[in-house]
C-alpha cells in the first residue's frame, strides 16, 4: 500500500471512519504530485510558474472569445482554469456557512469542511467507493431512487436491503429498527436516509427524527459501527409545519463516536441548477477531530482526482455569484411558493379521493414527488396507458409504484392529470 495511504489510515486508526473503510477506501490517498506542487507554486513561484498543464497569456488563462462573450461576468480564471480538487475554497466556505445557517442546531466542531463534487450522484458514488465492499449490506428505503441500485449494487457489488421506511402516513420505525438491529448484530450498519424522499416525497417530523436517532444510537452503543449517508438532494422543500426543518444529519453528526454521518447535498434541486453539476460532501461524527476529517477529505480528494480530477470551475463561480446576488432569495421564495401550491393541489385531490380501489398514495409532505402504490394492476401497464392513450408521462417503479413529479406540472394541470390517472387505473383493474 502507498505510504501516504498508510499515513492517512494511521491518522484514522481506532475511529468509526477507519473501521468502515472499504478496501479501496483504505488504499486511496491524495498524492503529493502535480496538484500539490502546483498549488505550492501558485503561492510562492514569483518568477515563473511552469507547473500546471494550462496555457497562459500575460498571466491569464487563454480563452476563446465565444466563451468569454457568453459568460461576460466571469473572468478567464473563473471560466476555464482548473478548480482545486476539493473545490474552490470560497465555495466550500460558503456552503459550510449555509449549512450552519440552515441548520441552527448543527455544531461546527462535529463536521468537516464540505468538499465540492460534480453532482450529488457523483458524491454518493464516491462514498460508495470509499465505504462499500462486495457483499456488504446497505439498508435502503423501498421504493427508492433507482440510481442507488446502479451505484451500490452494480458498481460496488454491495447488497441493497430494501426496507419499507413508510407506513400509512408516517415513518415505519418498527421495520427500520428491525433492520438496523439485525445489521448491528454483524458489527456494522450501513444505511441511506433520503429525506425529502424520492420517490415518496416524505420527510420525517421531529418526533420521527428522534425515534430514528434513538434507534441508530442504540445500534452504535451496542458496539456496532454505523455509516449513515444522508442524501439531502431535496433539502428545504418542506411544505407542512410539522416536518422537522433541519436535516437529520445535524443530529447524527453529534450522536455517538461510532456513528459516521455523511451529508450529500447541493444546489441541484434546492437552487434550481440541475445541469450545473456541482454538489457537496460533508462528513460528520462526534468521534472525529479535525485531523480525522482532513484525512477523510484527502481520501475523497484521491477519489475525485482519480475519476473526474476536479469539478466544473464556472459552475462554482456562478454559484458564488448567485448566492451573493440580492435577487436570489426572492427568486427562491417565489419558486418555493409555486412548488408549495402544486403540492397543496395534489394534497387536496388526494384528501378528496380517499379509498380508490387501485391507487394508494404513499405518505408525502415535501420535495418534488408523490407516489402511488398500485393494487391489482401493474404500474408499468398504467404508465403505458397514460402515455399512449392520454399523453401523460409518469414513472413506473417496478410493477408496484408510479411516481408523479408534481414539481414539473403547472398548478392547473394537477387536478385533471390526477383525475385521468385515477380513471385510467380503474379502467385497467
Ligand atoms: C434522491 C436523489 N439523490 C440524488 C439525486 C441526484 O442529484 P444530482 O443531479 O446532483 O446528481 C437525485 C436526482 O434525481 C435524487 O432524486
Amino acid at each position: 500500500m502507498n505510504h501516504i495511504a498508510c499515513e492517512l489510515n494511521s491518522i484514522l486508526e481506532g475511529t468509526v471512519a477507519e473501521k468502515m473503510l472499504s478496501n479501496f477506501g483504505k488504499r486511496i490517498y491524495f498524492p503529493k504530485g502535480i496538484i500539490v506542487q502546483s498549488a505550492e507554486a501558485k503561492k510562492f513561484a514569483e518568477t515563473a510558474n511552469a507547473t500546471i498543464g494550462m496555457a497562459f497569456h500575460k498571466g491569464k488563462p487563454m480563452i476563446l472569445s465565444a466563451l468569454s462573450d457568453h459568460l461576460p461576468y466571469l473572468s478567464e480564471a473563473e471560466t476555464v482554469a482548473y478548480a482545486p480538487t476539493a473545490g474552490v475554497e470560497s465555495v466550500r466556505e460558503l456552503w459550510f456557512k449555509h449549512l450552519l445557517e440552515k441548520n441552527p442546531s448543527l455544531k461546527a466542531e462535529f463536521i468537516s469542511l464540505p468538499v465540492v463534487v460534480p453532482g450529488i450522484t457523483a458524491g454518493i458514488s464516491y462514498m460508495a467507493d470509499i465505504f462499500f465492499d462486495k457483499d456488504q449490506t446497505v439498508i435502503i428505503n423501498a421504493p427508492c431512487w433507482d440510481n442507488y441500485s446502479l451505484i451500490f449494487e452494480e458498481r460496488r457489488e454491495a447488497r441493497l436491503r430494501n426496507v419499507s421506511f413508510l407506513l400509512d402516513q408516517s415513518i415505519d420505525i418498527v421495520s427500520i429498527t428491525e433492520a438496523i438491529e439485525d445489521e448491528a448484530r454483524t458489527g456494522e450498519v450501513r444505511i441511506v436516509l433520503n429525506f425529502p424522499n424520492n420517490p415518496a416525497g416524505y420527510s420525517p417530523t421531529s418526533t420521527e427524527v428522534d425515534m430514528l436517532c434513538e434507534c441508530i444510537y442504540r445500534a452504535a452503543d451496542s458496539g456496532a459501527n454505523v455509516f449513515v449517508l444522508c442524501d439531502d438532494a431535496y433539502y428545504g422543500l418542506l411544505y407542512e409545519d410539522n416536518t422537522c426543518k433541519e436535516s437529520i444529519f445535524c443530529r447524527l453528526a453529534g450522536l455517538h463516536d461510532r456513528v459516521l454521518a455523511v451529508k450529500a447535498d447541493g444546489p441541484t434541486k434546492e437552487d434550481y441548477v440541475w445541469g450545473l453539476r456541482i454538489a457537496f460532501i460533508t462528513f460528520g461524527s462526534k468521534g472525529l477531530k479535525k485531523a480525522h476529517f482532513d484525512a477523510l477529505i484527502q481520501k475523497l480528494m484521491g477519489t475525485i482526482r482519480s475519476s473526474v480530477s476536479c469539478s466544473n470551475t464556472p459552475a462554482q463561480f456562478l454559484l458564488l455569484k448567485t448566492f451573493a446576488d440580492q435577487r436570489t432569495q426572492d427568486n427562491k421564495d417565489r419558486y418555493f411558493g409555486i412548488l408549495q401550491r402544486r403540492y397543496l393541489a395534489v394534497r387536496r385531490f388526494i384528501d378528496a379521493h380517499q379509498n380508490h380501489p387501485v391507487l394508494k398514495a404513499l405518505p408525502f409532505n415535501s420535495g418534488y414527488f408523490m407516489s402511488f402504490e398500485c393494487t391489482g394492476i401493474s404500474a408499468e401497464s398504467l404508465r403505458r396507458v397514460l402515455l399512449d392513450k392520454y399523453g401523460i408521462g409518469v414513472i413506473a417503479l417496478g410493477e408496484k409504484y408510479i411516481r408523479i413529479a408534481f414539481s414539473a406540472l403547472n398548478e392547473e394541470q394537477i387536478t385533471p392529470v390526477l383525475d385521468t390517472i385515477f380513471k385510467a387505473a380503474e379502467e385497467l383493474a
